[in-house]
């Protein structure tokens, strides 16, 4: 019988590799036995890797020069890496927004049918609601810089960098996976709460001990998440078991967004 869960003769590129999630993904994807997995990142990825390309993805010319490195066709792309607020909003913006864009739209047509990309966006992004408006505005600005000169200009709707950039990658999944899913291509996100990993201590910096630690206590479970708890997440919506998922940021949080959007989290 069919394992819909394997990646036997899948070829998946990962952005972020080097450590956290996207570390776990790629020991994970080992596991699952994929047979060629290309890690993209500005530091040297110690697990399974076959092929590394140090890549800055705050620097499209980087981006570029590493989309025409990668070789064959692609099955699953999982634009993974990420930077917090204190990254400043440039780079926030462009290795959590503008690079995820430019890797898609640079690999969208070597992705086979049946194929699918996704990113790690965060439950950070879930106010997006208020501000998309604003958001399919910044989207629709195809030019790196320009897309970069958008957000420095709006400091009243990008303050929260972080956050916004996450706002914007779930609006993006919602929109890219329209016209994708017509060329038989699947776009997902999901939507992890805190968790454990090296960009935790930014967090801590840019969002305070406190709001980390009221949003691991409303979950109820005790603990924060550890880079474990989320990759299978990742691993399930790039596999065949999750084929007819489109178009949907998926939250891997114990239930965290649930209780905010109820109101529970607040009682
Ligand atoms: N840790 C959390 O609490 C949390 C929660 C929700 C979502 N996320 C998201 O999960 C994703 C992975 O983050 P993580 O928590 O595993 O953190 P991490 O810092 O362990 O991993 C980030 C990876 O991205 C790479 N990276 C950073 N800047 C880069 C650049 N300019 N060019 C190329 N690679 C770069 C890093 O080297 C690292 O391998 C991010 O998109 C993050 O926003 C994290």
């Amino acid at each position: 019988m069919t394992n819909l869960f394997s990646y036997a003769g899948k070829r998946v590129v990962l952005t972020g590799g080097a450590t956290g999630i996207g570390a776990a993904l790629a020991e994970l994807l080992d596991e699952l036995g994929v047979e060629h997995l290309t890690i993209l990142d500005i530091k040297a990825p110690s697990g399974r890797c076959d092929t590394f390309i140090e890549t800055n993805l705050a620097d499209p010319a980087s981006i570029d020069a590493a989309i025409a490195q990668i070789e064959g066709p692609i099955d699953v792309l999982f634009s993974n890496a990420g930077v917090a607020a204190n990254a400043g909003v440039r780079t926030c913006m462009a290795v959590n927004v503008a690079a995820s864009r430019r890797l898609t739209d640079g690999l969208i047509d070597r992705i086979t049918k049946g194929g699918t990309i996704v990113y790690t966006a965060s439950m950070a992004g879930n106010g997006w609601p208020a501000q998309v408006a604003e958001i399919t505005e910044l989207l629709e600005i195809a030019d790196w810089d320009a897309f970069l000169d958008w957000c420095e200009a709006h400091p009243e709707v990008v303050n929260d960098v972080y956050a916004f950039s996450k706002m914007c990658m779930q609006v993006y999944v919602m929109r890219r996976s329209y016209s994708s899913i017509r060329n038989g291509i699947r776009i997902n996100s999901i939507c992890p709460a805190p968790v454990d990993t090296p960009l935790m201590a930014d967090f801590k910096v840019s969002m305070g001990e406190d709001a980390i630690n009221w949003a691991v206590g409303v979950q109820g479970n005790g603990r924060m998440a550890v880079a474990t708890d989320i990759a299978p997440s990742l691993a399930f919506m790039g596999s065949d078991a999750a084929a007819f998922i489109n178009g949907e940021n998926l939250h891997v949080d114990s239930g965290l967004s649930s209780a905010m959007v109820t109101g529970l989290a607040f009682s």
